[in-house]
């Protein structure tokens, strides 16, 4: 058992309520607490709270009280007599939100920045845009609302939509990167923050909008901080835009303080009593753990909908499969488990399946990232398995290497976790790490993006706002002055830049692509190569990911062989995937083909769209489309002129050296190159797993790099001693 008797009791004497007490203890001592006295101004910051509430709740959460009867009304239930959309308007009013609607639109009035704080699924996303349509602001321009993930924005935009009874994509609509749900009626606008700061390239005083709310601020997305410096600045300038910061947690007070001292709204959400209990002694296997927990939960526990966190889609799926073969083992001993699995690439059909009500007598297990910590919030959950993990992405500006890495949460996004067991009734929450590891391994917060990431492409979005000098940029948390040099080297090798640090050509249309500079780079210098239509065909196909081909366990063989056909000539994936997507155009897009060579249909479908948006990207930039796909060797120039950077050498025993920053890589196992194993190679990514792998592999002919990029390599790099040894690569077989 995971939740050994002794972990259980351990817990109940530590206070199930503690964390909830800290909680709100916190927002109480807040309203007393002088704060963001950066000016003189600081006089006029206040703080909105609404303490008797807060009493209200927290004498009730000591007492323990039951909460049941209080079970809100939730979307699905039925109102007799009533349409359907005017069940929907009772539930918004049934939203914490509610209460503070004419408080919070007057606070908007009086002020032109104002931080608002409320717990998550507390109503901030879908609500405050209504409001302030309802109230007039949309009359003189848009709302929009700025999300860290794709896939919220989507979501609650089509909520939104449901809400006022209007079709997605007309007063309400959204856009994210190659998706644009909008029109010309389109009054509130959910985007994701990076599309945000590429509308500001074309439009950068942000004329056509009368609100901005910047939501989620929490989450710290490196977009999001860039977009603080940007907004900051527009209020300045345009004394009718009002913006709005929103956050769930409560470092409200360095929000306003960046903002000049705003004042900060904060309003209570609906808490219940959340029952946390860690586990006596570390898990082996936190998977493992997850799994038994669930099942645990599913056998002993009164009905009530499960959320796992967990790191990633392959972990999911990992879970998804395991639940599913345990479940059938138990046949019809066990009532009905519905697995929903939920995260950032999973088709928007199966997405929607996480928020259909549980049919009765049901319980649904919904498997998620990161995602459902603040993002999305999903009715009727009432356990939380927490493993206490999530994927990062780190950045070591030294070498230029990127990583996404499993690493412990921090503990403000395990509170966030446990919260989400408690929003419509008391819940339960299992910490799968001790009390120890909480107390002692566990950073506070989690570092924002913008301190470990890579940031040559918002550099680049900088400079093409006119921004050129960086180093005094208004950071919130400045990045690492060793990163933003790395960005600008990067940019300059790739002749974004010239030598004074001033956009070039090159570079000012590198950033109309919102991609990678090198992926930008690499289909710019397409033109030179005669080769655009494949370039644009291959970046469409890298911008998916890797989730084109797909290996049923049950036909492991065949998928094989299928993804084999379409490496013969063998030169490399990037070629592999062209291959694979003109095959495809050939057959007039047939789903049956990809059925008949393992190919998933939902990822062609995404990559088509995807190079269309890039074609039309062509024609802005005045790029003629040409079509050479009988010259691989100019192709594959063109990726070189892109990915210079990331070249390999193969050494000795076999593995490979990066060429300019020595770190020893593999070629991935499912690489068409992994058993070629050429002696040197272009890659797209690396991704370190049990080592560190080349994911994405092109055989390249040395040459090509003092040819291509001679302010980088000279002969001297790529002649060494293994040429001597080999014979001298010579014209290579295409397919
Ligand atoms: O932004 P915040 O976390 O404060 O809350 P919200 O996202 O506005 O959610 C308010 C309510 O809308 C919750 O009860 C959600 O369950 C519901 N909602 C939904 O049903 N479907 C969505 N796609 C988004 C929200
Ligand atoms: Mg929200």
């Amino acid at each position: 058992a995971v939740h050994s008797k002794k972990g259980m009791d351990a817990t109940q004497k530590m206070n199930p309520f503690a964390e909830q007490e800290a909680w709100e203890d916190h927002q109480i001592g807040k309203a007393t607490l002088n704060f963001g006295a950066k000016n003189k101004e600081a006089t006029d910051n206040y703080q909105f709270v609404f303490e008797d509430q807060i009493d209200f709740i927290k004498a009730s959460v000591l007492a323990g009280e039951n909460y049941e009867d209080e079970m809100l009304p939730v979307t699905g239930q039925s109102f007799s007599g009533k349409s359907s959309f005017e069940m929907l308007q009772d539930v918004r009013k049934t939203l914490p939100i509610y209460s503070y609607r004419d408080q919070l639109l007057k606070a908007i009035e009086d002020h032109q920045v104002l931080v608002i704080v409320g717990d998550t699924g507390s109503g901030k996303t879908t609500q405050i845009p209504q409001y302030l349509h309802e109230a007039g602001y949309t009359k003189h321009g848009k709302v929009g609302c700025t999300q860290p993930r794709r896939i919220a924005a989507m979501s609650v935009a089509a909520r939104v939509a449901h809400e006022m009874g209007v079709k997605l994509g007309h007063d309400v609509g959204y856009s994210v990167r190659f998706e644009d749900c909008t029109s010309e009626k389109t009054v509130l606008k959910y985007m994701t923050d990076g599309m945000l700061l590429r509308e500001l390239l074309g439009e950068p005083d942000l004329a056509s909008y009368s609100v901005i709310i910047v939501d989620e601020a929490h989450e710290r997305t490196l977009s999001t901080d860039i977009l603080f410096g940007l907004v900051k600045d527009m209020a300045r300038l345009r004394p009718d835009l009002k913006l709005l910061i929103s956050s769930a947690t409560m470092d409200a007070e360095k929000f306003s303080n960046y903002f000049d001292a705003a004042p900060i709204f904060i309003f209570p959400g609906r808490r219940f009593p959340v029952d946390v209990s860690f586990v006596a002694a570390p898990e082996a296997d936190y998977l493992d753990a997850a799994i038994v927990t669930v099942l645990q939960i599913h056998v002993n526990e009164p009905l009530g909908d499960i959320l796992v966190f967990l790191p990633g889609q392959e972990e999911i799926e990992n879970v998804e499969e395991t639940l599913k073969n345990k479940i059938r083992g138990f046949g019809t001993k066990i009532r009905e488990l519905i697995i929903c699995p939920i995260y950032a690439n999973l088709p928007s059909e199966i997405q929607a399946k996480v928020f259909e009500p549980t049919p009765e007598g049901a319980r649904k297990v919904v498997l998620a990232t990161n995602i459902a910590e603040t993002s999305l919030t999903i009715d009727g959950i009432k356990y939380v398995v927490d493993p206490g993990f999530c994927k990062i992405k780190s950045y070591n500006p030294r070498n230029g290497m990127e990583s996404l890495l499993v690493t412990p949460i921090s503990k403000a996004s395990a509170m966030q976790r446990s919260g989400r067991a408690g929003r419509t009734s008391p819940g339960k929450c299992f910490r799968l790490y001790t009390a120890y590891n909480f107390e002692n391994d566990m950073e506070d917060n989690t570092v924002p993006e913008i301190q470990r990431t890579n940031l040559a492409s918002v550099v680049l979005a900088l400079k093409s706002l006119g921004i050129d000098d960086l180093l005094n940029f208004d950071f919130m948390d400045p990045p690492p002055a060793e990163a933003l040099v790395k960005a600008l080297e990067l940019l300059f090798a790739l002749g974004a830049l010239n030598k004074l640090g001033k956009l070039t050509k090159v570079g000012r249309k590198m950033a109309e692509f919102p991609l990678d500079p090198m992926l930008s780079k690499m289909i710019v210098a397409s033109e030179k190569y005669m080769c655009s239509d494949e370039i644009i065909s291959i970046a469409a196909m890298l911008s998916v990911g890797s989730y084109i081909f797909y290996r049923p366990k049950d036909k492991q063989v065949h998928a094989d062989n299928a993804r084999l056909n379409f490496h013969t000539g063998n030169v490399g994936d990037h070629i592999a995937l062209l291959k694979v997507y003109n095959s495809w155009k050939e057959t007039d897009y047939s789903t049956q083909w990809c059925y008949e060579n393992y190919i998933q249909v939902r990822s062609m479908k995404r990559a088509r769209d995807i190079r269309d948006q890039l074609e039309g990207l062509l024609e802005r930039v005045e790029i003629k489309v040409s079509t050479n796909f009988h010259n691989l060797d100019l192709v594959r120039k063109s990726i070189v002129a892109g990915f210079f950077l990331h070249t390999a050498k193969l050494q000795k025993d076999g593995s490979y050296r990066t060429a300019k920053h020595p770190l020893t890589v593999h070629i991935y196992p499912s690489s068409g190159l992994s058993q070629v194993v050429p002696r040197w190679v272009v890659y797209h990514e690396l991704v370190l797993t049990s080592k560190e792998y080349m994911r994405q592999v092109t055989e390249l002919t040395p040459n090509w790099l003092v040819e291509i990029a001679p302010h980088y390599y000279q002969l001297k790099d790529v002649e060494d001693g293994a040429s001597k040894k080999l014979p001298k690569a010579t014209g290579r077989a295409m397919a």
